[in-house]
């Protein structure tokens, strides 16, 4: 059986398409989910996707994948990349490989937003390219896992 990917939105990421559109968009995290879903579907993947506001919800679903066939995970914490060193834990306990993205350049915004807890642990980062970060991330999950599987 091949490998699933787990994607997860942290705080706040409900209100996508609501909240300060100017810097998220107006894309419902339900039309990003829906799009992630059929595009791993295409590739003969399956996907699962969880959004939660509390971080041990967060946390126990990373550590749930030590037990299921998750093989890869997308993550935009929210603003638990800044502050979570229990979330990095989690994420270093689990041993998946991952991918940080954020759909603002938390570069550009104000400088508490640089600091990520997980940034060094990620396979990669993306953060700047609104939406689409979530899409880049989901085909290199699934260039991974193919490669793994025809190894
Ligand atoms: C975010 C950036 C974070 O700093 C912020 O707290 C968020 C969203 C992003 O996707 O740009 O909630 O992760």
């Amino acid at each position: 059986m091949s490998a699933s990917i787990l994607v997860l939105n942290g705080p706040n990421l409900n209100l996508l398409g609501r909240r300060e559109p100017h810097i998220y968009g107006h894309t419902t995290l339900n039309d990003i989910n829906q799009r992630l879903t059929s595009l791993a579907r295409q590739a003969g993947l399956t996907l699962e996707n969880l959004q939660s506001n509390a971080e041990s919800v967060l946390i126990d679903r990373i550590q749930a994948t030590l037990d299921d066939d998750t093989g890869f995970i997308i993550i935009n914490p929210g603003a638990l990349t800044h502050s979570s060193i229990a979330l990095r834990d989690a994420l270093a306990a689990a041993a998946k490989p991952f991918i940080e993205i954020h759909i603002s350049n938390v570069h550009a915004r104000e400088p508490f937003r640089r600091h990520s807890y997980l940034s060094d642990l990620a396979q990669g980062v993306i953060c700047g390219l609104g939406i689409y970060g979530y899409e880049a991330a989901l085909h290199y999950a699934i260039q991974t896992i193919t490669q793994q599987n025809t190894r």
